[in-house]
Formats: C-alpha cells, sequence, structure tokens
C-alpha cells in the first residue's frame, strides 16, 4: 500500500492507474465498519483508494475536532491487510489551503434531522466528498447505511452536480450488543454504554412512538422516520459527553 501526502502525488498516482477505482472516504479510527467498506471496494475494483482526512470542515467545534480519535499507524496497517492499494493521507492546507471559498450545500437533505443539530456539518461532508470524487474519479465510491443521511447528502450531489460514480452504501456493522460500531463508543464508560444500548433497542421497534418512549430518560436530539432511500427511522441521543447516531433501515432489507 501507498501512502500520499498531496494534491500533486495523487493526481499523478491516479494518472497511473489502470482498471476501474474504488474510493472509500473516511476519517481513520478504523473498525469493522470501515474494514467492511475496504473488503467490499477490494471485491469490486481493481484498485482500492482509500482517504482518511479528519475534515475540519464538517465539525463545527475546534475542541471536537482536536478530540477526535487519530492513529495513522494503526489505520495505515488495518487498511492494508484490508486490501488497500493507495492511503491518501493528506494535511488540512492540502485540501483547504489559504483563500479557500467554494463549498458544496446540499440544501434541504443538509439541513433536516443531523443537519438541524448540526449546521453546516454536510456543506463540510458534501464537499469534501466532491473534492475527493473529483480528485480520485472513482467508478465507485463506498459509504455506510450507519449514516443514512449523509449517504442520502453523497448521492443528493451525485446527481446534481452528475457527478460519474456510482454510490455504494453497506449495511451497518454492529457489536453483538447490537450498539452500532463507531469511533465515538470508545469514549462511553461502561455504565453509558448499557445506557446507549436502548438506542439499537427503541430503533428495532421500527416505530417511532414505541422508540420514543423506551428512549425515555436519554437526552433525545431526534427520533424520525427520514424518507431517504431506503426510508428509515433515524435517531441521535446523548450519553454523558457523547453523542451518538443510528439507524434501522424500514423497508426491504434489514441493516
Ligand atoms: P467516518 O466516520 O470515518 O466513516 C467512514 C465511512 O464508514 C462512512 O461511509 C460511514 O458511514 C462508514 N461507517 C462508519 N461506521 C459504520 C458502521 N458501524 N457500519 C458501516 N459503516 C460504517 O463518515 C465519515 O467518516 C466522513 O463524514 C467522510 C464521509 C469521510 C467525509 O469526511
Amino acid at each position: 500500500m501507498k501512502t500520499l501526502r498531496t494534491v500533486d502525488e495523487l493526481r499523478e498516482a491516479r494518472g497511473a492507474l489502470d482498471g476501474t477505482v474504488g474510493l472509500v472516504p473516511t476519517m481513520g479510527s478504523f473498525h469493522e465498519g470501515h474494514l467492511a467498506l475496504f473488503r467490499t471496494a477490494r471485491a469490486e475494483n481493481d484498485v482500492v483508494v482509500a482517504s482518511l482526512f479528519v475534515n475540519p470542515a464538517q465539525f463545527e467545534e475546534d475542541r471536537d475536532l482536536a478530540a477526535y480519535p487519530r492513529d495513522e499507524a494503526r489505520d495505515a496497517e488495518l487498511a492494508e491487510k484490508a486490501g488497500v492499494d493507495v492511503l491518501f493521507a493528506p494535511s488540512p492546507d492540502e485540501l483547504y489551503p489559504p483563500a479557500y471559498e467554494t463549498w458544496v450545500d446540499v440544501e434541504r437533505l443538509g439541513s433536516v434531522l443531523e443537519g438541524r443539530w448540526r449546521p453546516g456539518h454536510f456543506r463540510g461532508v458534501a464537499t469534501v466528498c466532491l473534492k475527493l470524487f473529483n480528485l480520485v474519479r472513482p467508478d465507485r465510491a463506498y459509504f455506510g447505511q450507519k449514516d443514512a443521511q449523509q449517504t442520502a447528502v453523497v448521492r443528493r450531489l451525485v446527481r446534481d452536480l452528475n457527478v460519474p460514480v456510482e454510490i455504494r452504501v453497506l449495511p451497518t456493522v454492529r457489536d453483538e450488543d447490537g450498539l452500532a460500531l463507531s469511533s465515538r463508543n470508545a469514549r462511553l464508560t461502561r455504565q453509558e454504554r448499557q445506557q446507549a444500548l436502548a438506542l439499537p433497542r427503541a430503533l428495532a421497534t421500527r416505530d417511532p412512538e414505541q422508540a420514543r418512549r423506551l428512549l425515555d430518560g436519554l437526552s433525545v436530539d431526534y427520533v424520525e422516520i427520514a424518507d431517504f432511500e431506503p426510508e428509515v427511522l433515524a435517531a441521535a441521543v446523548r450519553v454523558g459527553n457523547t453523542r451518538l447516531i443510528d439507524n434501522v433501515v424500514l423497508e426491504g432489507e434489514t441493516a
């Protein structure tokens, strides 16, 4: 696996690639959710590119950005084992050089649900994803159903801006106790983790009223049916200082 740090290096490497390219955008701190995306990209493409970039544009608070877990050496090893060929790990300046001022705003989809609680978040996500699509020019890009709204925003941007990439969405990977894997889970104390289990249990009812009842006592930002493709029951709760999001698909496949 090659690790590339600059846009110039990536452009050069991309030019030399033959065959189909799968891109997996990430912010690192890899767990089985990320590894499932890498492995599927590996199985479906000739070349797998992963990006590892803790995107400052999608964090509203500097504190949150600074607290994001980082361990590039571990991530590089896991990515290589899962079949990644190229790891693009640029510095913030490389993607947002001085005088940067262009943003992609997916207006409605980016402002409901998570967007209401995290203003500007999906603008940051959409912008960095479009930049990565332009740089890597992948045939397919891989996202997790865990972040259902992010997936919906990316699908919308690809349609609206005619980006020639196929968006592939893979099911949410969960721990044995049902909690969806997330780099944020590491911040939960044992007691908080027990409380957090109410989230997957509530969503498993697939009913907003029942789910709301089961989440009683937790600090709930929202529990709502969202008209994404596919439709989901989505929720965000806060357990201690940790904010968790999760969703279940309401139609067709269960994920
Ligand atoms: P990150 O949180 O690192 O997630 C990278 C990808 O892994 C996303 O597509 C996310 O949905 C997927 N993922 C995370 N947890 C998962 C789980 N438990 N099961 C399945 N997939 C899971 O999401 C981002 O980074 C960023 O917003 C990014 C798209 C990279 C833009 O900066």
